[in-house]
Order: C-alpha cells, then structure tokens, then sequence
C-alpha cells in the first residue's frame, strides 16, 4: 500500500513537472498545450475551431505569433493555421516553410523536421491541403468555428482592437475593409453557405481566464523583472531628469532580462495626472512633481501590469502623502479580501467595513474621488487588458487580474496610482508584482539612499 502510495506521488510529481515550464522546445511542456486544446474541444463537440497564426511581418521586425494560435500550440511559424477538431478529438497543424527560412526566423529545425513529435500535435499537414481538409469537414456538417475577434500580437488587446477597427477601418466610408477575421468568416459563409459558423473566441476567451499553474509561474517570473525596471526607474528619478529617461531605464532593464514592454511606459505628472495613459515622457521634472508610472514588461507571451506613485524630489509633501497612504490603504484591503467566491461588488463593500473598522473616514475627498470597485480593474495574462474584460461574476482560482487603486486631483496637479498583478489562489490571493517599496517610509529611504 505504502508502495503504491509513494509510485502515485512520483506520477503525480512527474505529470506535475510535465505541466510546468521544463518544456524543451516549447514554452511549456506538449502536455499543458494538449490539456488547453481538449479543453476547447470539449466545448465544441459538433465542429472545429479554426485558428489562424500570425502573418509575416512586412517591415524589418521580429514574427511573433498571435496569442491564441501561441496558447493552443506554442509554435511560432509564420502562416501556420490550426484546427482543432470537436467531433474527432484531434488537433491538426497546416504550415509550409524551408528551412532556410525556418533558421531566418529562429525556429528550430527539430520543430520543422518533427513536428508532430515537437508539439504533441496529432496531424501535421502542409498548408496547401488547408483548404481541401476543410472541405472535407465541412461536407460532413461540421460546425465552423473560427474567432471573429482580432488576433493579439505584442502590445494589443482583442477587444480594444476591434473597437479601434471598426471605427476607423470598418465604419470609414472611405474604407470599409473587414478585419482579417471577419473577412475569413465572409469567406467560409460564401464557399460553405450550407454550414453553420460561430464564434470561437468566448470559448478561448473563457479558458485564458484561468491560468494553469506553469501561467502562473510564470507570470512570477514576469513579475520580478517588472519589479526590477521599476525599481531601476525609482531610483534614477530626481528633479531634473526627463520623462524620456526614466521610460528608457524601464525598457532597457526589460530588455537586459530578454523582456519586451507589455505597453509603452505610461508616466503623467503635474497636469498631465488625469490621462491615465499619457506617454509622451515629454516634461523635464520639477521640484514638487508627483509622479504616477505604469509600466510592465512583456516576457515569453505573458504581461504584468504595475503603476507606481512617488515624488520627484524623493520626499512626500503631507498633501501627497495623505492621498498616496488612502490609496495604500484601500489597495491593501483588497489584497486581504480577494478570495474564490466573492465578487468585486463585495470586495468594495468589504473592503469599506474594514476601512472604517480601521478608522478611516470615508467622508473624506480622499476616499470620494477613487474609483471604488474593489481594485478588480481588468485581467491581465497574454495581453496587458486580457481577453474578457473585467472580472464580473464570482472569483475563481487562477484569475489573473490588476488590482488598481488610483485618485486624481486635476486641481492639485496631483495623481495616484497603485497598482499590482495578482492572481486568486485557492484560499485567498497572491500579488505576483511584490516587491516594491509602497510604504511611504520604505520609498523615501529608497530615493535617499541612491542620493547619498
Ligand atoms: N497598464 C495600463 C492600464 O491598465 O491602464
Ligand atoms: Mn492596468
């Protein structure tokens, strides 16, 4: 008994490993590829999800995969389109590229050469039977599922992409192109007019919600190279120095660990605090400037998102103390309330009890002014502003969010904002983006010591 007992504990360390990031060629082991493509299987029993890769660049950058043909696959050749197939429980993977081509863009001639044994993907096909296979599915009814939302490449947001989309490309008389998505779904509508065709994007969506452990490894990993630039950046602050410079700091820690940046260096300070994203780096600061800087890396497919808040002269003014300490009290009790099974509502009424509880009074323009949600502000995973929103209903493990507290006071040139990545863990939650110094105390040691 003991025997077989200690044999289903090395199973378990050893399909546990297996889920992790040791995963050779791939960014995670085929295993954690294979378990996300039954997932989305197993919500479209009747058909086939249709995922097209990212094309080759047209100007003199790096191919980078798009994030959902990278969560189903983890390959990165240009062109490639996968099927995953509901009725038949396989996986097929189309793409045609040379060598030569191959070793241009990085990618391993293992890969090329075994493809199937490289990915765990069941059929492998060249790209020019794509349109034949298909055929083939859909004359035996197979629902068509491809995503009708845009493909996110670095430093883009499906949703948000669409909507600039479709204002400027779709509703522009002057233009009136379709995505390249809706445009292949014009397509299958005109050669399979007898098949059904639906969205596959809120299945994906739904599961990139949830992040398996090896995500959330991750994203920790992520995590301390975002902590690393920001500290880098807070310790180079001083009156004098140009927005530029600290944005350049940021970048260039992230890219010294292999990072890229999730989003552009967001940095507003004096009249520029109410443009949450303003990033124009363009002030040379001053004495008296309070700084509010949003910052996160992109690292092997995954974002953190951070914002943090301090002076330029390295020492709070008691109004700017006052309004950064509510922020911190508020951004701390929701870090001791999110929890599985509770909802932002009901962290923002928890987490008012337990300000006042502590003494706080909420009356206060302090505490008026602050968006109030329970921090829960949007998910964070592939893309900075995941797929899906905002947390809505019930918190569930492995929901990656940013908690983000912020005040502004237009009128006082002044701005707040903090802001972590956590993630919901089976009893409570992690801040995957600890360590920085967010005490008013510890920050202003930090800033004095790179003075002395
Ligand atoms: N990091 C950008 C934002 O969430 O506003
Ligand atoms: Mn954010």
């Amino acid at each position: 008994m003991k025997g077989k007992r200690q044999l289903s504990f090395i199973w378990l360390i050893f399909l546990f490993g297996n889920l992790g990031l040791n995963a050779g060629e791939l960014l995670f082991d085929k295993a954690e590829f294979a378990h996300r493509r039954q997932k989305l299987m197993a919500k479209i029993p009747d058909g086939v999800a249709i995922i097209l890769g990212a094309q080759p660049t047209t100007g003199y950058r790096e191919f980078v995969q798009n994030n959902d043909f990278f969560y189903y696959s983890g390959v990165e050749i240009p062109n490639a389109i996968l099927l995953i197939d509901g009725r038949r429980k396989e996986s097929l993977l189309f793409f045609t590229i040379s060598e030569t081509a191959a070793r241009n863009e990085g990618i391993s001639l293992n890969l090329i050469r075994n493809p199937q044994e490289v990915t765990g993907i069941e059929r492998i096909l060249p790209i020019e039977q794509f349109s034949n296979y298909l055929s083939r599915l859909a004359n035996q009814g197979y629902v068509l599922y491809p995503s009708f939302k845009p493909e996110e490449l670095p430093r883009e947001c499906s949703q948000e992409k669409f909507n600039i989309l479709y204002q400027n490309m779709m509703l522009n008389p002057w233009d009136g192109r379709l995505t390249r998505e809706l445009q292949f779904v014009a397509h299958l509508k005109q050669r399979f007019p007898q098949n059904e065709i639906r969205d596959c994007s809120p299945f994906i969506w739904e599961q990139r919600q949830i992040k398996s452990p090896a995500e959330i490894e991750l994203l920790r990993q992520v995590a301390r190279i975002g902590v690393e630039a920001h500290l880098e950046m807070m310790k180079a602050t001083k009156v004098g120095v140009y927005e530029y410079e600290l944005a350049a700091i940021f970048e260039y820690v992230c890219r010294k660990k292999g990072a890229d940046l999730a989003y552009y260096v967001i940095i507003s300070s004096d009249e520029n605090h109410p443009y949450l994203h303003y990033y124009k780096h363009d002030r040379l600061l001053q004495d008296g400037d309070f700084l509010v800087v949003d910052a996160g890396p992109d690292f092997k497919y995954y974002d953190v998102d951070i914002s943090a808040s301090y002076p330029a002269n390295g020492k709070f003014t008691p109004r700017q103390r006052e309004i950064y300490e509510a922020c911190l009290a508020v951004q701390r009790a929701c870090l001791e309330v999110y929890r599985p099974g509770i909802t932002c509502d009901q962290v923002r009424e928890e987490v008012k009890k337990l300000l006042i509880k502590r003494g706080y009074d909420l009356e206060k323009d302090l505490f008026k002014i602050r968006t109030m949600q329970g921090g829960c502000s949007h998910y964070v995973g592939m893309a900075v502003h995941d797929v899906g929103g905002s947390p809505r209903g019930p918190l569930q493990p492995g929901m990656v969010f940013a908690c983000d507290i912020y005040a502004v006071f237009p009128g006082e040139k002044l701005g707040v904002r903090i802001e972590d990545t956590v993630v919901i863990t089976e009893d409570g939650c992690e801040n995957l983006t600890k360590g920085l110094p967010r005490e008013v105390a510890e920050i202003e040691a930090l800033m004095a010591q790179v003075r002395r």
